[in-house]
């Protein structure tokens, strides 16, 4: 016997989803808990296209601060402080739709599946809804009893490109726009025809909240466009362009990779989500099951 089949017997035995996730944790207590997300987020996502860049977006923010345990879900109350007040929130949406799924999933299964659970199953099917990858959901993450407005800091000024659909506001890629060196001169690693169409739409001294797609090729599409679009100096954000135009980073043979192969990307970005899916949850008896994932109960 191999140690891994040693260590996965083990286990077995004592129910391997009791203190790390599993993709069957609801398979007793809910087991209708994918198509009861998946209806809720198809038909919020009719007068929406751009769910999918909300919610996963949300899933983000949430992992990276205190671990993936719905904390940025939480609302002002005594003794809590709202995450999403903090300047790196810019503008999280969707929520009232993580509402509407945990208002579907109380009327069949109360108090079992975790707002944190939510986030990461949605995101799941939006991503495949959009035309991306699937993978297989861990499940078992247990929702906060707190939440933490410092910790928001913490958000990565580096990124690492889920960037593919959605949209950013024009106070978040101005400078780049206009004055990038201080001297009044454009991020010159912007395609210059690319550069006037987004000065139409975030002009030097206004609209600071008005948003471009970050994909302007296939907005809301989940595909490896965004690569290609690096590769064409179209991307929006800083933060994304210099994966491609930093000369030496390793970034750059990862850019032309995924842009030349769709399914590279897909398999990558599915193992990617399972991991960011796994920072410092809560399980066990740890944190609790939300009845509202705005506030502790
Ligand atoms: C790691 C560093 C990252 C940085 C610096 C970053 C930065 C940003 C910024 C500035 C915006 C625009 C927000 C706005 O103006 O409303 C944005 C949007 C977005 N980010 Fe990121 N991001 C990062 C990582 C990620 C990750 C890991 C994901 C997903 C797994 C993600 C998914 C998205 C999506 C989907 C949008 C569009 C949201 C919408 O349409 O409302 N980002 N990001
Ligand atoms: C599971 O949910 C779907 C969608 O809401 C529904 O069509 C189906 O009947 C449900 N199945 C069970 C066993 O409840
Ligand atoms: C994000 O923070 C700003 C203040 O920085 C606040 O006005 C806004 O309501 C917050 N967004 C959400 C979704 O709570
Ligand atoms: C737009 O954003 C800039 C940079 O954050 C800020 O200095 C300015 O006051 C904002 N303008 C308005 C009208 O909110």
């Amino acid at each position: 016997m191999s140690w891994f089949s040693i260590v996965f017997f083990i286990g077995a035995m004592f129910g391997a989803c009791t203190a790390q996730l599993c993709p069957t944790f609801y398979a007793t207590s809910c087991p209708n808990v994918s198509s009861i997300v998946r209806d809720v987020v198809r038909q919020a996502r009719q007068s929406d296209a751009r769910l999918g860049a909300k919610i996963i977006r949300v899933h983000f923010h949430d992992c990276f601060v205190n671990g993936c345990d719905g904390s940025v879900l939480l609302d002002d109350a005594d003794g809590i402080q709202t995450e999403r007040s903090a300047i790196p929130n810019q503008s999280l949406s969707g929520l009232d739709v993580v509402d509407n799924i945990k208002t579907a999933l109380e009327s069949v299964c109360p108090g079992v599946v975790s707002c944190a659970d939510i986030l990461a199953l949605a995101s799941e099917i939006l991503v495949s809804l959009d035309g991306g990858p699937t993978w297989e959901v861990q499940l078992g993450r247990r929702d906060s009893r707190t939440a933490n407005l410092a910790g928001t800091s913490a958000i990565p000024l580096a990124n690492d490109g889920a960037h593919t659909f959605g949209k950013a506001q024009c106070v978040t890629f101005r400078n780049r726009l206009y004055n990038f060196d201080g001297n009044g001169n454009p991020d010159p690693t912007i395609d210059a025809t690319y550069l006037q169409t987004l000065r139409q739409n975030c002009p030097q001294n206004s609209g600071n909240s008005t948003r471009s797609d970050l994909d302007p090729t296939t907005p809301n599409g989940f595909d490896n466009n965004y690569f290609m679009n690096l590769q064409n100096n179209r991307g929006l954000l800083q933060s994304d362009q210099e994966l491609f135009s930093t000369s030496g980073a390793d970034t750059v043979a990862i850019v032309n990779g995924f842009a030349g192969s769709q399914t590279q990307f897909f398999d990558t970005f599915g193992d990617s989500m399972i991991k960011m899916g796994n920072i410092r949850t809560l399980t066990g008896t740890n944190g609790e099951i939300r009845i509202n994932c705005r506030r502790i109960n």
